[in-house]
């Protein structure tokens, strides 16, 4: 019987670890041809192989979405070897968290170099390789502070609103041309950044890493016929995240 995706071609941003890597995992169980892209190249093909070895296709692409000609060139390689792109996750992100008047410029910077201005490039990147197929998907991994707000995460908290602007409109812009643009809105995640962000949080009683690469085979699951604009999944609780 062949898998869900067979013969797709799926790029997930910050594949390395954390969620990216169990949504690479994931979408490469379901048969697509995974590209696992991030900077740390150890943590990448340790993720590409995990995949084979599993009996998947993946490659390792090392990319840094905060440099726009890095952006370039590693979706020209996806291009060059895989020859088309069907779903794009991006799932990359960074943390800086702290009071805001005490916020260094450099880390604000970053925080805005990486969560906007990266899924924007990889977003502008995809739909030039999707629109010419007419068909296409991606899927932006916002958070819940997407939606509202948390003390001492101004900065982290104003890029990931804005990652919700930029996939409201592009998914307006791209779906005449058969691309589906939906955004994850994730609660607390048991990963490295988590421990970053909320120290203070029991890390046990957070959602795994596969409760979202789940949520992003639930949106690949559906019918072209079906838009979904985006999923809010937050641990279960009666207390906010
Ligand atoms: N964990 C949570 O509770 C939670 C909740 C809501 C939303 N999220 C979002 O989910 C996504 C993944 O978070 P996570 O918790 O899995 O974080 P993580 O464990 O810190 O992993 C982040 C991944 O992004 C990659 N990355 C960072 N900067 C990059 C860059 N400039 N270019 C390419 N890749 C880069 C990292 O690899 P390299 O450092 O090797 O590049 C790593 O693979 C993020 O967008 C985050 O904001 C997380």
């Amino acid at each position: 019987m062949s898998k869900q995706l067979e013969g797709q071609v799926a790029l997930v941003t910050g594949a390395g670890r954390g969620i990216g890597r169990a949504i690479a995992r994931a979408l490469g169980a379901a048969g697509a041809h995974v590209v696992a892209a991030a900077r740390s190249q150890k943590e990448i093909e340790t993720v590409a192989r995990e995949i084979t070895t599993a009996g998947g296709r993946a490659m390792a692409l090392p990319l840094d979405i905060a440099q726009e000609d890095h952006v370039g060139a590693a979706f020209a390689q996806v291009r060059g070897k895989l020859g088309r792109l069907d779903v794009l996750v991006n799932n990359a992100g960074i943390g800086r968290f702290g009071p805001l008047v005490d916020f260094a410029s450099a880390d604000l910077k970053q925080v805005v170099a990486v969560n906007l201005l990266g899924t924007f490039w990889c977003c502008q990147q995809a739909m030039r390789l999707m629109i010419p197929q007419r068909r296409g998907y991606i899927i932006n991994i916002s958070s819940v502070v997407g939606f509202k707000g948390y003390p001492n995460q101004a900065a982290y908290t104003a890029t990931k609103h804005a990652v919700m602007g930029l996939t409201k409109s592009l998914a307006v812009e791209a779906q005449p041309h058969g691309i589906r643009v939906s955004a994850i809105l994730p609660g607390g995640v048991d990963t490295g950044m988590v421990g970053d962000a909320r120290p203070d949080l029991d890390r046990s009683i957070l959602m795994r890493p596969e409760d979202i690469a789940q949520s992003v085979m639930f949106l690949l699951s559906l019918s072209e016929k079906a838009a979904v604009d985006e999923i809010y999944i937050r641990r279960r609780t009666s207390q906010p995240f």
